[in-house]
This record gives C-alpha cells, sequence and structure tokens, in this order.
C-alpha cells in the first residue's frame, strides 16, 4: 500500500471502523490493560495498516506497516511531534532529552549528541571494557560456587555502572546502586501506570503510592545532585556527557535553575542509557540458555578477533556475527515496546485520515513481529540479520531505537557496548536460566522480564564440550 492513496468518504468511513470496538466509553482499556502486547499483537494482525483504537477517552492510531513509519519518522517527520504523553512525565522525571520537545529539546539534544558519537565514543571503549571486565570478576564467584544469580539485578547494576562512568565519570557504591535501582524501579512503574490510566492521581496527593512516587524522586534528586556538585567542585575536566551539559549549561547562562535543568538531563539519560540496555541483556542470557549453539558461535568469534586481549573499537567492529545475535535480542525484545508521536496538522496514511492531533503509536515489539514482514517472528534467529536478508527487507520494519528527530541518542553507545559485552561475557560463560521460573516479557516502560529472573553461570567451556559430545 503507498502512503498517498486518495481517500473516498466511503473509504474513510471504512477505515473508521477498521479497529476493536470496545466497550462503549471505555473502548478497548480493560481488554488492553490484561495484557497490552497480546492485545495490540492481536490487533495488528487482525486489523489494517492503521488500526484505530479507543482506550479511555483516546483514540490512538496503531501503525502497523512499515511506509507508514517512514512517512512518520522520515518524510513528514516535521508534522509529528512526540505526544503529549512524555509531557505528562516531566513532574516524575524532570525536563530532560526524554520528555522535551521543540526549542528546549534541540538546545538539550545539541549540547549531549558530542559526548556519545566520534571520538568520545571510541575513547568510551576502555572504560566500557574495565567495566565488562569488573563484572566477569564477580560472575566467576557465582560459577566457581555453582549458585543462582539474579541476573534481573545484576544486570542493572552493570549497566548503571557503564553508563555512570563512561558519561559522568561516577563511581556509585554498592548501597548507592541499591537506592537507585529500587527509585528508578517505583519511577518506571508510575510512568507505566500513567500512560494507560484514564485518571491520575495528582502529584500533591498525600496518598501511599504518591509518597512512594515522591519518595523515589527525591533519592534520585539528591544522587545526581551530589555528583553534579562535586564536578562543580573538582575544576578537573573529563570532557565527559556531564561537562558538555554544564558547559551547554553556562554558554546559555548559569542561573538558579542551572542545577536543577543538569539534574533533569542527567536523570533522562541514565534512565534511558542504563534500563535499556539492561533489559535486553536479560533477554540475551534466557535466548543464549535456550539456544547454546550461538552462544558457541559468538565464543568462536570472541577468540577470533580478540583473544585473550582486551577488545577495542577496532575489535568491535569485527564481531559481526555477535552485532547480528544484539540486533536480533532488540527485535525480539525490543526494551522500549512502543512510542507515540502526535500530528501537528490533519495527515493521510494509505487509506487513513488521521486529524490534526491525533496520536499515533509506533511499537517496535509490534511490527517486529508480524509476520508480514518477518518470516517466523516468534523464533530467535540472528542469521536474518545477514547483510544479504537485511537487503532484502523494508528499512523501516526494524526499529529497536526509534527513528525521525527522535532516534536514541545513545544508539550507537548502547550498541558498542551490547556487543562488546555480550563477546566478552559469552567468550568466558555460558548462562543457563534456572528451571521452574515462569519468565515473559512484561511492558513496565521497558520490557522487562515479569519477575526475578534466576541463571546459573557456567564456565564457556562446558558447552564447547556439550556441542562436541
Ligand atoms: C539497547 C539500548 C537502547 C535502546 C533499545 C534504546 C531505545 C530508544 C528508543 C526507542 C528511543 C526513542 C524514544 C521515542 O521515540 O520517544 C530512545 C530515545 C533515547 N535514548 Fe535510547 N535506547 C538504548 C540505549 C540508550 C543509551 C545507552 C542512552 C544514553 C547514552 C540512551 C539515551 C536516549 C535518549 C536521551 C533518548 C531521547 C532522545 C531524544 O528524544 O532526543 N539510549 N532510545
Amino acid at each position: 500500500m503507498t502512503t498517498m492513496q486518495k481517500i473516498t468518504p466511503m473509504s474513510f468511513r471504512k477505515a473508521k471502523r477498521a479497529g476493536p470496538r470496545g466497550l462503549p466509553l471505555v473502548g478497548s482499556l480493560f481488554q488492553m490493560r490484561k495484557d497490552p502486547l497480546k492485545f495490540f499483537t492481536g490487533i495488528s494482525r487482525e486489523y489494517g495498516d492503521v488500526v484505530p483504537v479507543k482506550i479511555g477517552f483516546e483514540t490512538i492510531y496503531l501503525i502497523n506497516h512499515p511506509d507508514h513509519l517512514k512517512r512518520i519518522f522520515q518524510d513528514n517527520r516535521d508534522n509529528y511531534v512526540r505526544s503529549k504523553y512524555y509531557a505528562q512525565l516531566s513532574p516524575i522525571i524532570g525536563d530532560g532529552l526524554f520528555t522535551l520537545e521543540g526549542k528546549a529539546w534541540r538546545r538539550q539534544r545539541k549540547a549531549a549528541q558530542p559526548a556519545v558519537s566520534g571520538p568520545n565514543l571510541v575513547n568510551m571503549t576502555g572504560v566500557m571494557v574495565k567495566v565488562v571486565r569488573e563484572m566477569i570478576g564477580r560472575l566467576r564467584d557465582y560459577e566457581k560456587n555453582d549458585t543462582p544469580l539474579e541476573i534481573s539485578k545484576e544486570a542493572f547494576h552493570f549497566k548503571l555502572t557503564i553508563v555512570m562512568r563512561s558519561l559522568f565519570n561516577a563511581d556509585l557504591d554498592r548501597e548507592t546502586f541499591e537506592k537507585v535501582l529500587t527509585a528508578l524501579t517505583v519511577i518506571l512503574k508510575e510512568i507505566e501506570k500513567r500512560v494507560w490510566e484514564m485518571f491520575s492521581p495528582p502529584l500533591w496527593l498525600p496518598s501511599r503510592r504518591i509518597r512512594k512516587l515522591q519518595a523515589a524522586i527525591n533519592t534520585m534528586g539528591q544522587i545526581i545532585d551530589g555528583i553534579v556538585e562535586n564536578r562543580l567542585d573538582s575544576k578537573v575536566f573529563h570532557n565527559d556527557l556531564l561537562d558538555m551539559l554544564i558547559r551547554a549549561e553556562k554558554i546559555y547562562g548559569w542561573d538558579q535553575t542551572s542545577l536543577r535543568s543538569i539534574r533533569d538531563q542527567v536523570i533522562s539519560i541514565a534512565i534511558a542509557g542504563h534500563e535499556t540496555g539492561a533489559v535486553a541483556l536479560c533477554w540475551l542470557t534466557y535466548e543464549l540458555s535456550k539456544n547454546p549453539a550461538i552462544a558457541g558461535k559468538i565464543r568462536q568469534e570472541a577468540d577470533a578477533v580478540f583473544g585473550d586481549k582486551d577488545p577495542d573499537f577496532n575489535s568491535f567492529q569485527k564481531l559481526k556475527y555477535t552485532h547480528q545475535v544484539f540486533k536480533e535480542i532488540l527485535r525480539l525484545y525490543p526494551p522500549l515496546w512502543t512510542v507515540s508521536r502526535q500530528t501537528v496538522s490533519a495527515d493521510v496514511l494509505g487509506q487513513h485520515k488521521l486529524p490534526k492531533g491525533a496520536i499515533v503509536m509506533l511499537s517496535p515489539y509490534v511490527m517486529h513481529r508480524n509476520p508480514r514482514f518477518w518470516n517466523n517472528p516468534e523464533v530467535f534467529d540472528p542469521d536474518r540479520f545477514l547483510p544479504k536478508q537485511e537487503a532484502k527487507r523494508h528499512k523501516h520494519a526494524y526499529f529497536p531505537f526509534g527513528g525521525g528527530p527522535h532516534l536514541c541518542l545513545g544508539n550507537r553507545f548502547g550498541t558498542l557496548e551490547g556487543v562488546m559485552s555480550l563477546a566478552m561475557l559469552c567468550q568466558k560463560f555460558d548462562f543457563e536460566v534456572c528451571p521452574g521460573q515462569k519468565l515473559e516479557p512484561v511492558p513496565m516502560t521497558t520490557l522487562r522480564p515479569s519477575g526475578r529472573m534466576f541463571i546459573k553461570v557456567r564456565k564457556g567451556d562446558e558447552t564447547r564440550r556439550r556441542l562436541a559430545a
């Protein structure tokens, strides 16, 4: 279907009916809430390329064709700004890159971009490798003692360390980490609730839920303020992201709002930067546990590319198979399972007229599992990212990092550290998910595993022996 088909009154009427009817007043709210992933995947297969879904008082349009994604992210990008849901997060995570739009967003994006690209990215490789080596040291103890590792906790600790050290030159002790991770879990749960609620409680309400949230916001604020104030006092220049944010703030004129502004920016980036990578790592260990031959191929590649030396940026570029595995995990379990935009003025997508202010839902999870664009979409198969397979596919059928002006700021950083750490960990270990756990992706803002996830860490050689036998 092309993006600019002529609309007749009849086709528009048909298109308006081309979605689930739901209940009067609330629409599909309750059905959707029961299991959002199943609900949206189901309607993507049942209805057309643009599915209007009434949820509470709102009609949102689920976009189901890569041609339309191309129009939204690329050809008519100025007409699709962040939906109003992002701004609703400001009182919780502040005015950072994740919540802002327009001039204020552009200013922050310009300040942060150089820190995560070009030579700065290359220079961060050493820090990342050091953090992975420390993780390997911890995993060795679990392997030797044959004790289960709670990967759903360790992964967050690991990725937050990478982000904090690489971008902010900050080292948090274990106790502070626990505080940050607990606070973030409360914040992310609250965000998810607010996105789908018809009425959210105001933040001044003295309820248990809001008190818990406020405590989490305060904890995050205090910890980040501490890091920023230390930097302002230290006078040592690191040329990292924190220095760049401080410099940009000074260029625009330092005043009493500056500290708050930097705190908000750091919080947005710290959340976006570690949560996504941690979720990906949990699902990687899960899939590799089921597919030891794939883990074995990663190990072989790591041995061939960097052997017993520390990998560098050059090695990263040679880790082709490991990169395919990383891409495949982001296909099957895209950490940010959905994003949304809002039309500035009316637009036409195929047979569908979107009114001014329409909210469009762009879900990598739903698109990546659509059998119209992916063969056997439920199967974990890194070979679908072989260059010749990729060339056959619609470019916009895969978008784990979003697209358009709000394309993930850390897409290259996240890929670099994701691929390198995967290769280094698989070179040393095998992962085995402990039996008896019911693990499913749960859309909690990111696609976290349902419940705590425990794995056993084995010496890598064991797989080699198992496969040979
Ligand atoms: C596997 C890792 C990652 C995935 C899958 C991912 C995914 C995404 C997606 C889908 C968006 C778009 C959100 C939207 O359109 O509304 C996004 C935005 C963003 N990401 Fe990531 N991300 C990852 C890693 C990172 C890292 C490592 C950082 C920080 C260094 C980061 C920082 C951001 C920021 C700041 C934004 C907002 C960008 C803007 O609006 O200008 N992300 N990410």
